[in-house]
């Protein structure tokens, strides 16, 4: 296992939607490792294959992020088919260091997906776990944070990387 690079934006691979995976094998189980190790080491709640410049529809999520061992969970192809309520609250994301925004999501979601032994699952997620999912599931789709920022929120933080870019301390 190891911990990978996490892409920041505006890298394209953050920009497109991730490619649907067909079947679980050696390889995809050594990327969702080194994803849970890389989420750990950040740490953060929450990693998208493509935040570690791969392109498979595969999530990683642990809203302990690492202080409670058990948490992990791995997503295979995940896609939100109901979502219910709204809430606001502040998010952060790996790719956007130093970046926090309040955003409105759904309050609860309901989800299908994979495990690693390409069993299907369904789950509803709510509240912070509700916010965590579709925060990663916009990642695979090609959808940023920042997308989801009011039009005078996104200008801000717009300039606000601009500037960290141009001293040379946006880096993961
Ligand atoms: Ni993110």
């Amino acid at each position: 296992m190891a911990v990978r690079p996490v892409v920041l934006y505006p890298d394209p691979v953050l920009l497109e939607p991730t490619r649907e995976v067909d079947e679980v094998d050696d390889d995809l189980r050594a990327l969702v490792a080194d994803m849970i190790e890389t989420m750990h080491a950040e740490p953060g709640v929450g990693l998208a294959a493509n935040q570690v410049a791969d392109r498979r529809r595969v999530m990683v999520i642990d809203l302990s992020a690492g202080e409670e061992p058990g948490q992990v969970k791995v997503f295979v192809n995940p896609r939100i088919v109901e979502e219910e309520g709204s809430q606001a609250g502040e998010e952060g994301c790996l790719s956007f260091p130093g970046i926090f925004e309040v955003i409105t999501r759904p309050m609860r979601v309901r989800f299908t997906a994979f495990d690693l032994d390409m069993n299907p699952v369904e789950e509803v997620a709510e509240g912070f776990y509700a916010r965590a999912v579709c925060h990663e599931v916009d990642h695979l789709d090609g959808v940023v944070f920042l997308e989801r920022m009011s039009p005078l929120k996104r200008r801000l933080a717009l300039r606000k990387i601009e500037k960290l870019r141009r001293r040379g301390e946006w880096t993961a």
